[in-house]
């Protein structure tokens, strides 16, 4: 009985050995040296492995020369590439810029000779009228007598004005925007009906809920009788 089961066990080892050294024959077997011999079937041509000759585009001259045309080129291509950056830097900013018409309407000049003393006009700029007023002695002696710690924006006549005689302001009520009218209300100037805002003659607030006077625009007298808004 002891022999018998021997017997299976020395079976059972040889049949669980691995084959392993019969594939290892094999796998040294294609590893050999003598497999360079071997012809591989998608092998088409030895072309494909071999280095092109660039002969043909070496240049015969020397190196200095070389060095010069390519810093001629490099020189070449910067400046070009500079010349198109400036001439697209230089559209969209012309492009950008205000135009033609944009610029007349950015400046108004008046005829200061047309405007007789005592009177008022109101010219547009930029699209919001500017009052102007050729202004007599006794409203500038007026406008100069206001005590003008007892105002709700102080401010005396002469910051308001270039020359006394000719006030000019911007005639946009600083309550709501309406547009306050001349020779009207309690102190001689203008008047807001919008909700009862009363002006001076020097354009500051007095009575009503506007908080601040009428602001001044800016403007110029270039030559005499000649005024420029804007
Ligand atoms: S808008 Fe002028 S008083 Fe109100």
């Amino acid at each position: 009985m002891a022999s018998l089961s021997t017997a299976s066990r020395l079976c059972l080892r040889s049949a669980a050995k691995p084959s392993v050294p019969a594939v290892r024959a094999l796998s040294s077997t294609a590893m050999r040296p003598d497999s360079a011999t071997y012809n591989s079937p998608f092998k088409v041509s030895d072309k494909g492995n071999q280095i092109p000759s660039f002969g043909k585009y070496v240049s015969n001259s020397s190196p200095s020369k070389n060095l010069v045309f390519s810093y001629f080129m490099v020189g070449t291509m910067g400046a070009l590439t500079a010349a198109g950056a400036k001439s697209t830097v230089s559209e969209f900013l012309v492009n950008m810029a205000a135009s033609a018409d944009v610029l007349a309407m950015a400046k108004v000049e008046v005829d200061l000779n047309t405007i007789p003393e005592g009177k008022n006009v109101i010219i547009k700029w930029r699209g919001k009228p500017v009052f102007v007023r050729h202004r007599t002695a006794d409203e500038i002696e007026q406008a100069n007598k206001v005590e003008v710690s007892s105002l709700r924006d102080p401010q005396t006549d002469e910051e308001r004005v270039k020359n006394p005689e000719w006030l000019v302001m911007l005639g946009v009520c600083t309550h709501l925007g309406c547009v306050p009218i001349g020779e009207a209300g309690d102190y001689g100037g203008w008047f807001c009906p919008c909700h009862g805002s009363h002006y001076d003659i020097s354009g500051r607030i007095r009575k009503g809920p506007a908080p601040l006077n009428l602001e001044i625009p800016e403007y110029d007298f270039p030559e005499d009788g000649k005024l420029v808004v804007g």
